[in-house]
């Protein structure tokens, strides 16, 4: 073992320099955590033995996890196609659908390998592996030995190693995983694409998850802190342990401490109840964090260290009344995320996760839901300090299939224990609101299923007491007729809106959630003529229209919802389907293909937000004002012909000009249809090029505010934009970087396709480029691809070098894009 070779492995909360001193470490650290992240070797296909230490893995590929192996492609309409009927659409007859799981080759088996160091292992030590998610059906092997399996791919899970540890070492992990085709509604990703943490301890120690902290009284004056420290100790004589502990606030302040000896009656739990005075409380607007730290101590022997960081908030769901957040009534502002990264797949990245929170709270977002499966922990521990309200959901299915090999084989033996390890992961964290038992199950129809529902929900009230249980339910009358949705504390109608005054006539529990609406499709940047409002619209070009007036036979534009989030006071607010547009579920084209990427999302695949970001902007962002015009006004051909302008803005009317020419003023009206309610709309603009100009004015009749667009002359130059130009140099950190096709005057060319190349000097380097084009089968992984709209996002990965990096974009007959960004270090990465 070389000093370089835990160099390599990350550690995480300890101070970076005693990886160099592994000798010394061991003795002064009670407990050491690493992640797993480079040295890894990864081979596609089935490799008889390569569990085995022996097995000669020089040839294989050298990877660092987070590593989605699919994501690379090539796209084919042959991965994974599917011969299927979806029944959830109400489709009739089973069709041939290729890009519903995105068309990346995640089929087949995966191996993954690498050495195990156990830096600070030996006599009365543990070891403990923690995946937070391995995709999918993982077999884990020590030195040869199976030392765990776990086939749901989106849920973490741990094992004690110890016994298969060679002390002296050497040691080898492998692990084997393996997707099988039809066992997805969507691109789940493939291989170790979540970290993988290795835990060192004492045999007198707290497991992983072993905290259980809960906040049982809040006031203004203080807030009880009950906390339930779980202790693991070899059996026979347990020496008398004492645990102290202290809560510090955001600041480090230390603000209680308590000392509490563990007695025999106690079992194998402490329980400590501590007092914050004057506590600061947890909300989308204040995500105030607290952290309790823990020392376990056997006589003088400090024998374990355990942070949990927590907030302090209540909340209340009331029949009649609805949600409250420390007393505050509010309805939820949310969005349906899948898990992926579009670009990067689903490899885990917390720079991506950080960029896109980023863009929903500046939409005034609030919530989100993990749909429909357990969310990256990076996820959660984000939602905590930026403040979101997260529904964590766990299945898609029950025991009745809607995928041929999808979780429903797996439901009997595992559902509990995949329940289990959701809530006590992530039980502990503020921003988590409530648990979400399933989406859409078919069960909902059969016999039984309400029963199942209770039984999932009452395994969750047991591990969590504190949080109501929810679900997506879509078949309305079996719902009601089956006693299925009187059964959930909170139920939750996915496309509903219609009938949530029927709900709520018959159903007990006085409170309706809008757990996925909307489901409007469109692509960024594309308007299609005439504008009319229409369901399973589908164009030659496989694109949706970004007037938001399409929608599937299911679903609706969002308006629909609006107006009965507005009207009917016991609605708790509503989760859209989706913030982001993820890999596969192509809608409305699932038979058509390349397309092979959602049309759902509020943003595009890139992250570029579509015209619809800003209807929710301005409804959601109470904050700034927003004022967005649409269509783009580069339209050579359409002189004189209709060209609709619709105006999404947080203020009540506006007067639109064309060339200076008043096109009249609008006022939003409850009179008309639901766009009229919240939509600015001027229907029979005559185009013609130069200037699209809108004046608003404020409730009082007050001008307050412009926004114009100006036709676009001939493409001139590359515009870079960085969400970020101060990066960590880390290896791991991201800048985004918007390349816009403009034209001499710095209008965006909105219908340019040129393609660009990309390429990274100094201390970073290329990663990915995606934009936002659904059928677009260019790899994400290679320095170069056409403009979708005028723009592209180009992704620039910091090295564990700090120094400056420069991306230049260049394009053929453009003047080149050159944007400057800076790497550097940062404390204890
Ligand atoms: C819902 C389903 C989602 C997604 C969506 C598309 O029925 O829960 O997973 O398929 O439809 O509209």
């Amino acid at each position: 073992m070389t000093k370089d070779f835990f160099a390599r492995l990350a550690l995480r909360g300890v101070a970076a320099g005693a990886l160099l001193l592994p000798g010394f470490m061991a003795a002064a650290q009670a407990r050491q955590e690493y992640l797993l992240t480079n040295d890894w070797k990864f081979a596609r296909g089935d490799q008889p033995a390569a569990q085995q230490p022996g097995f000669r893995d020089a040839k294989w590929q050298t990877v660092s996890v987070p590593h989605d192996w699919a994501i690379y492609g090539p796209f084919s309409s042959t991965n994974d196609l599917q011969k299927v009927k979806i029944e959830q659409n109400n489709e009739q007859q089973a069709t041939t659908k290729a890009g519903r799981t995105g068309g990346l080759p995640f089929i087949g088996t995966g191996w993954y390998r690498r050495q195990l160091l156990v830096p600070g292992f030996g006599p009365g030590k543990r070891a403990v592996l923690l995946f937070d998610g391995a995709m999918s059906d993982a077999h884990v092997f020590v030195n040869g030995q199976q030392v765990a399996a776990w086939p749901y791919g989106y849920n973490s899970f741990f094992v004690d190693v110890t016994g298969a540890l060679n002390a002296s070492g050497p040691n080898t992990l492998a692990v084997r995983l393996q997707n099988l085709p039809e066992a997805s509604r969507w691109y789940p990703g493939a291989g170790l694409y979540r970290n993988v943490h290795l835990i060192v301890t004492n045999d007198v120690h707290i497991p992983v998850w072993g905290t259980y902290l809960t906040t049982p009284e809040i006031n203004a004056d203080y807030a009880k802190v009950k906390l339930r420290t779980q202790v693991e100790a070899p059996a026979g004589a347990t020496p008398a342990l004492r645990l102290q502990t202290e809560i510090r606030d955001a600041q480090g302040q230390v603000v209680a401490t308590l000392t509490t000896p563990l007695r025999v009656t106690d079992g194998q739990t402490f329980e400590q109840n501590l007092v914050v005075p004057q506590p600061r409380l947890w909300s989308p607007e204040t995500p105030v964090l607290y952290t309790a730290s823990s020392k376990l101590f056997a006589g003088e022997e400090l024998k374990d260290e355990y942070e949990t960081r927590f907030g302090i908030r209540s909340f209340a769901f009331e029949a009649g009344k609805g949600f409250s957040l420390n007393g505050q009534p509010r309805k939820f502002r949310g969005v349906c995320n899948h898990h992926d990264l579009g670009p990067l797949g689903a490899a885990i990245n917390t720079a991506a996760l950080r960029r896109q929170l980023t863009l929903l709270k500046d939409m005034g977002c609030d919530a989100i839901r993990t749909a429909h499966n357990m969310p990256a922990p990076e996820l959660v521990e984000l939602c905590d300090e930026m403040g979101f309200m997260l529904m964590v959901e766990s299945f898609d299915e029950w025991k009745t299939p809607k995928v041929k090999n999808g979780y429903s084989q797996y439901f009997d033996q595992w559902a509990e224990k995949d329940l289990v390890n959701m809530v006590h992961r992530d039980r502990n964290h503020p921003s988590v609101i409530m648990w979400s038992i399933g989406n859409e199950v078919p069960d909902q129809s059969t016999a039984g299923g309400n029963k199942i529902a209770k039984r999932l929900q009452d395994i969750v009230h047991r591990e969590d007491p504190t949080r109501p249980v929810t679900m997506g339910m879509d078949r309305f009358d079996d719902d009601l007729k089956n006693n299925f949705a009187s059964v959930i504390d909170i139920p939750g109608f996915n496309y509903k809106p219609h009938r949530y005054p029927e709900a709520q006539a018959k159903l007990p529990q006085g409170m309706i959630l809008g757990s996925e609406t909307a489901s409007t499709v469109s692509s960024r940047g594309v308007y299609k003529f005439p504008v009319v409002q229409a369901k399973e619209q589908r164009y030659p070009d496989n694109q949706s229209s970004s007037y938001d007036l399409e929608a599937c036979s299911w679903s609706q534009v969002p308006d629909d919802e609006f107006v009965a989030q507005d009207e009917l006071p016991y609605t708790l607010g509503e989760f859209v389907w989706t913030g982001f547009d993820y890999l596969g579920e192509p809608t409305p084209y699932d038979e058509r293909w390349p397309s092979h990427s959602s049309y759902f999302g509020i943003l595009d695949l890139a992250g570029m937000p579509k015209d619809r970001y800003y209807l929710y902007r301005a409804r959601w962002n109470t904050r700034q004002p927003t004022l967005h015009l649409l269509p783009h006004w580069t339209w050579p051909g359409r002189e004189g012909q209709t060209t609709p302008v619709f105006c999404y803005t947080s203020y009540p009317s506006a007067e639109l000009f064309v060339n200076g020419k008043s096109q009249g003023r609008q006022t939003k009206t409850t009179a008309g249809s639901p766009q009229a309610r919240y939509r600015l709309m001027w229907t029979e603009v005559k185009y013609e090029p130069g200037s699209m100009k809108v004046v608003a004015y404020d409730a009082a009749g007050k001008a307050v505010a412009e926004e114009e667009v100006r036709t676009a002359g001939q493409p001139h130059h590359i515009r870079l934009v960085a969400d970020r130009t101060t990066l960590r140099a880390d290896g791991q950190d991201l800048a985004f970087v918007t390349a816009r096709v403009e034209d001499a005057q710095g209008n965006l060319c909105p219908e340019a396709t040129p393609q660009l190349q990309f390429s990274v000097g100094g201390a970073g380097r290329f990663r990915a480029v995606a934009n936002g084009d659904a059928t677009n089968l260019q790899p994400f992984h290679e320095p170069r691809m056409k403009a979708f709209q005028g723009q592209l996002v180009a992704l620039v990965q910091t090295t564990d070098k700090a120094g400056n990096v420069q991306l230049r974009v260049s394009g053929k007959g453009l003047k080149d894009g050159v944007i400057q960004l800076q790497t550097a270090k940062v404390a204890g990465k």
